[in-house]
């Protein structure tokens, strides 16, 4: 079906684009949510603009996967000035997080804390990194962007089936608290897809930041009353956290690779260092012409090689030094590849010490290109399926579990099997750790914005994708194509199931590696501007059956 819209708004774009009509494209995981952006496109606004619009109303419309309780990373590019810049409103950890919080009594980790109720969610970030973006690179006011977002949650919406099943997946956790049982289960029951939902207290949020902008969330009554039911439910938020809670500007992290300008986000992602190692790993090696063994062969060790490094070093750039020389460098790249054997698997523990249950799909990336050319990457999180679980009181702010992303035991997995040290250890105001990579890829006539939800597997998606842009493959082929993931521990390669030939994963077992056959994974939105025929194109990915990618003509 998503094809259909696709080659439909392909084909009309094509039409379309004269000197005197210029066009637009989004991608992003809901249909309301494009719908929105685009509405804001045509009130005059830019990308950035439509960033807003679509982040907000994927708060109300998608609220399992992101929202105003949760964080975000983006990438914006100025066509004006043809600068690139790096949004970093990841959540941090409050002044009193402590270890202990997240340990039984017997030393083993407690998994309910990490990610259930509020001592799982950090001081949430996107708020301050909207209000941020839209003063320094919007043309509308919020109250204009938040327009769509406040419209859906005051009139209502159908939850989509993810959401509804999002919802009974999670209603031991909501029923816990009252709050989150009168926005996600009203009258007792799992809200579902007939229902018409509705989030007046979430309205009422969103139209105090459209007045008053980050001030209106992070200080006066939302903010007490955020604190207020954090702390009766047993967290430690302080109105202090709130007030001290900052966005920051970042300098992306660039690499080029086949010709290609490949940039992306910076620490505290760990994304773009890990694409950037693996590419600088891949350089040289003619992925294209090589069978399709070798060069699942070659990638996987390249990915293996590079989330060890990412177990090992990465964390808070305001907190943490990080040997980014190094990491970064083609020298460091060209020694690794070298270790990798011809015709067998490394095994993870032949490497220097530096596991995993299933990623859920919780989380969400938006892709945008305005009539201008400036462009938007942006990752939006709440860290796992609806979060914490927890709705802060009447605020109707479902806050994140995002603290789970910190190596709150060290040594031990979080909940994408991610290993963490001392870099990435939990710390009043610090940032845990992201694997969001919200990138563009920029060639000589093409170019690309793309990025997917997936914890850990958002590396190896936006790596994959990268090089099926440089391959020549369309949005459309981008979203679709079959997945592999190696992330060092487990070390194992993950397979979308059935995409691989039987003799191909015969002669991958041969060689040394651990399949693991796994269910889809990822919801990857990507939109492709070729400059040679001015065409844009915007696929949502078929995984999904909520996203829409749609391309449209502004005068
Ligand atoms: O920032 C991160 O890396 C995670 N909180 C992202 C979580 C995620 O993508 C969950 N979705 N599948």
């Amino acid at each position: 079906m998503l094809f259909a819209v696709l080659a439909t708004t392909c084909l009309l774009a094509h039409a379309a684009d004269t000197a005197h009509t210029k066009t637009v494209a989004i991608a992003s995981a809901n249909a309301a949510a494009t719908e929105a952006g685009l509405e804001t496109l045509r009130k005059g606004g830019n990308a950035v603009d439509a960033a807003i619009a679509v982040a907000t109303s994927l708060s109300v419309v998608q609220p399992e996967a992101s929202g105003l309780g949760g964080g975000f990373l983006a990438l914006i590019h100025n066509a004006a000035t043809g600068k690139d810049t790096f949004i970093d409103a990841r959540e941090m950890a409050p002044q009193a997080v402590s270890t202990a919080d997240y340990v039984n009594k017997d030393g083993s980790p407690n998994r309910d804390t990490s990610l259930n109720g509020p001592l799982a969610a950090g001081i949430p970030g996107s708020p301050a990194g909207l209000a941020y973006m839209a003063k320094k690179y919007g043309k509308l006011p919020l109250k204009v962007s938040l327009a769509p977002a406040i419209r859906l949650a005051d009139e209502g919406f159908h939850p989509t089936r993810s959401l509804a099943a999002s919802i009974k997946h999670r209603a031991d956790v909501l029923g816990r608290y009252p709050a989150s049982s009168a926005k996600f289960m009203p009258g007792g029951n799992p809200a579902v897809s007939t229902d018409l939902f509705r989030d007046p207290d979430q309205a009422q949020t969103l139209k105090t930041i459209a007045e008053k902008g980050a001030p209106g969330f992070y200080t006066g009554i939302v903010a007490e009353e955020m604190v207020r039911a954090v702390k009766a439910a047993g967290g430690t938020w302080t109105m202090a956290d709130l007030a001290s809670y900052r966005a920051h500007e970042r300098t992306p992290i660039t690499v080029d690779y086949a010709g290609y300008k490949v940039i992306t986000a910076p620490p505290p992602s760990s994304g773009g260092v890990a694409v950037a190692e693996i590419l600088n790993i891949l350089r040289g090696i003619d992925l294209k012409n090589m069978d399709q063994v070798h060069r699942i062969h070659y990638l996987v060790e390249a990915m293996r090689r590079a989330f060890r490094d990412h177990n090992e070093y990465l964390g808070d750039p305001d907190f943490v030094s990080m040997p980014m020389d190094m990491l970064l460098s083609p020298f460091y790249a060209d020694g690794l590849r070298q270790s990798i054997l011809p015709e067998r698997a490394t095994s993870s523990s032949w490497l220097p010490a530096a596991h995993a249950p299933e990623p859920g799909m919780h989380t969400t990336h938006f892709s945008i290109i305005d009539k201008d050319g400036n462009m938007v990457s942006m990752t939006c999180t709440v860290n796992t399926t609806l979060g914490s679980a927890f709705v802060a009181g009447k605020s109707g702010v479902l806050l994140n579990n995002e603290m789970d992303d910190f190596a709150l035991v060290a040594g031990k997995p979080n909940a994408f099997g991610l290993i963490g040290g001392s870099a990435n250890a939990p710390v009043g105001g610090k940032r845990m750790l992201s694997s969001m990579t919200p990138s563009f890829v920029i060639g000589k006539d093409r170019l690309a914005v793309i990025g997917s939800p997936g914890g850990s597997t958002i590396i190896t998606q936006v790596l994959e994708g990268i090089l099926a842009f440089i391959d020549g493959k369309n949005a459309g082929e981008i979203t679709a194509q079959k997945r592999i993931h190696h992330q060092y521990l487990p070390d194992r390669i993950d397979v979308e199931s059935g995409s691989l030939p039987a003799d191909v994963l015969g002669k991958l077992k041969a060689m040394g590696y651990e399949i693991n056959d796994r269910e889809s994974w990822g919801n990857m939105n990507v939109v492709v501007w070729d400059k040679s025929t001015n065409v844009k194109s915007a696929a949502s990915d078929p995984r999904s059956h909520d996203g829409l990618g749609k391309v449209e003509s502004i005068h």
